[in-house]
């Protein structure tokens, strides 16, 4: 099948965030109408489904170039390819991972609310992550919680005293939080904290979006307990089920997210049977821009 914009079509996944797109074969070329149509989707619905594209990494690779520069991982890092993380719940040999593995704790960080790479100046725009193998009977559920709205749904007194605030990222905090110690030392210092605005424009669809992200250890110029009690407070704010979709994941589905108005998580790592899925992550061009 050859790509072509005829063929698309679409499905609302949620009132607030989200499209599925049906009709593309994302392994084999992508004609630029169909890629913008994408894009435009992408923009719009902050959270993008294709169903049914089994991808190998170089396929994978190339499709996520067509948004920008991706960011090399430093840690999960598949053998294949330093673009690819893998986040999978198996050891080296494809065994899952006991409960007390390091490696376990270190997934667990997903299950906070975050948003990819917040803690890198400039951040992450989309991550994009591909199921390549999905537990048949243990549940493995992705939910995605929509920050424009969520910005949108506050009162003028509470947008006015957000703007403005900076906020420190720190992967560390977040991994200290969940006892991750798999990390090595090394890697750990390559990861220092960076300020980020709380509220900022997105730099495409010029919306105003909340920046929210469980790896937010402070916020600039306050004392710590005060910063975080703003950002729990807000945090409780925003996961409210008028703001988020729960995915339920499927083999071979692909989701990009945009990580400039999207927080997400994951509700759990399956303890029997293998969950594993790739991600690329394409690179913002510039630094957040504050409102
Ligand atoms: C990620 C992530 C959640 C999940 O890929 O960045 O947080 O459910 N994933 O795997
Ligand atoms: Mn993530």
């Amino acid at each position: 099948m050859s790509n072509c914009l005829e063929d698309i079509k679409t499905k609302k996944l949620h009132p607030q965030i989200g499209l599925e797109i049906s009709g593309v074969e994302l392994s084999q070329e992508i004609p630029d109408e169909v890629f913008s149509y994408i894009l435009d989707a992408f923009n719009k619905y902050a959270v993008v489904l294709f169903r049914n594209q089994p991808l190998n990494d170089k396929q994978q690779i190339t499709f996520s170039r067509l948004f920008g520069e991706l960011e090399p991982t430093s840690i999960m890092k598949a053998a294949t390819n330093q673009f690819i993380y893998q986040i999978s719940n198996i050891d080296g040999y494809g065994k899952v991972l006991p409960a007390d593995s390091k490696k376990r704790a270190l997934l667990e960080v997903n299950t906070n609310w975050h948003i990819d790479s917040s803690y890198k100046s400039p951040p992450a725009l989309a991550s994009i992550l591909s199921a390549r193998q999905i537990p048949i009977f243990e549940s493995s559920y992705t939910e995605f919680c929509a920050l424009i709205p969520a910005y949108e749904d506050l009162s003028d007194n509470e947008k006015q005293t957000l703007r403005g605030l900076i906020c420190i990222h720190d992967y560390n905090y977040s991994l200290n939080k969940k006892n991750a110690t798999g990390v090595p030392q090394n890697e750990k210092d390559t990861l220092q904290p960076c300020e980020q605005p709380l509220v900022h424009k997105h730099s495409d669809n010029g919306e105003t979006s909340l920046y929210l992200s469980s790896h937010i250890s402070s916020i600039k110029g306050m004392p710590v307990n005060k910063g975080r009690k703003i950002v729990d407070d807000l945090m409780k704010t925003c996961i409210n089920p008028e703001h988020i979709y729960r995915h339920e994941w499927q083999q071979d589905d692909l989701i990009i997210w945009d990580n400039r108005c999207v927080m997400h998580r994951s509700t759990g790592v399956p303890y029997k049977e293998v969950r594993r899925a790739h991600r690329t992550t394409i690179r913002c061009k510039m630094p957040l821009v504050a409102v």
